[in-house]
């Protein structure tokens, strides 16, 4: 296959920007995603918004032709996550987010078992630290944590992990391309870190490995959503072209 060939199989610059529609009702997020209109296409619905009415939201945007990350990152016994995922699946969501237990991936990958919805892993969450994980019983820090939890992942056959910016290119390097990287805490230059502290810009996230980024307040907080989502499509599309 030429380079050429392979690339058209890449998803576009637009595909890799997921925007979090971190609001607490349908009705900001119908406001938010008529803002954005056509400079965006992927949306990640998380917890809040799926318990104030989200579900329907995701069939909606799905029969608009939109593509939404459910993020619940679901954990339960494996008879549950299992029937939960097989539930998430009929909504029509390309992502849900599982917590990166063997366990909970093997039965979150048979419930969607057929279907388009693809599972992530969240190895260890962001706000873990080594002390974190120690209180709650575990005999290794976070780094060995999200290293071992990605080779899980990556034996079970789930899609990708999610992991923040600082530990892109390394796990690049660990799983090759047996898993897809998508990763929050995006900032593009100069944009308000909020509470990110550990943030990547947009290009910078691109060229470490991310296969798509998740970004809310640097697009959902500007004056022009539409413009800001164009201008980080923008940068990845000119980062995509030169890795
Ligand atoms: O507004 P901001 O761009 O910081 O939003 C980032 C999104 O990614 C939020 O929905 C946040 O919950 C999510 N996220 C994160 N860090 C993680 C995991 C998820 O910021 N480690």
């Amino acid at each position: 296959m030429t380079p050429t060939a392979a690339r058209d199989h890449e998803p576009s610059p637009r595909d890799r920007l997921i925007v979090a529609l971190d609001v607490p009702g349908v009705e900001q997020a119908r406001a938010m995603t008529a803002r954005i209109g056509e400079a965006a296409c992927f949306y990640k619905i998380g917890m809040e918004l799926a318990y104030g009415g989200g579900f329907d939201l995701v069939r909606a945007l799905v029969d608009e032709g939109k593509k939404v990350f459910l993020d619940l990152k679901l954990h339960d016994i494996p008879n549950t996550v299992e029937k939960a995922a097989r539930q998430v699946s009929r909504l029509g969501a390309v992502y849900l987010t599982v917590h990166a237990y063997p366990q909970t991936m093997k039965a979150a990958l048979a419930g969607v078992a057929g279907t388009d919805t693809q599972i992530l892993g969240v190895t260890v969450m962001t706000s873990m630290t080594d002390a974190d994980l120690a209180e709650a019983g575990y005999a290794q820090g976070v780094a060995d944590t999200v290293a071992r939890r990605a080779d899980q992942a990556r034996a079970v056959g789930v899609a990708g992990l999610i992991l923040s910016p600082h530990e892109l290119a390394a796990m690049r390097a660990r799983v090759g391309r047996s898993l897809r990287l998508i990763t929050p805490g995006v900032r593009p230059a100069g944009a308000a870190l909020g509470d990110q502290k550990r943030v990547a810009t947009p290009g910078g996230a691109i060229r470490d490995g991310a296969d798509a980024l998740v970004v809310g307040r640097p697009v959902t907080e500007a004056d022009d959503p539409a413009q800001a989502a164009r201008a980080i499509v923008a940068e990845i599309a000119a980062a995509q072209s030169g890795r």
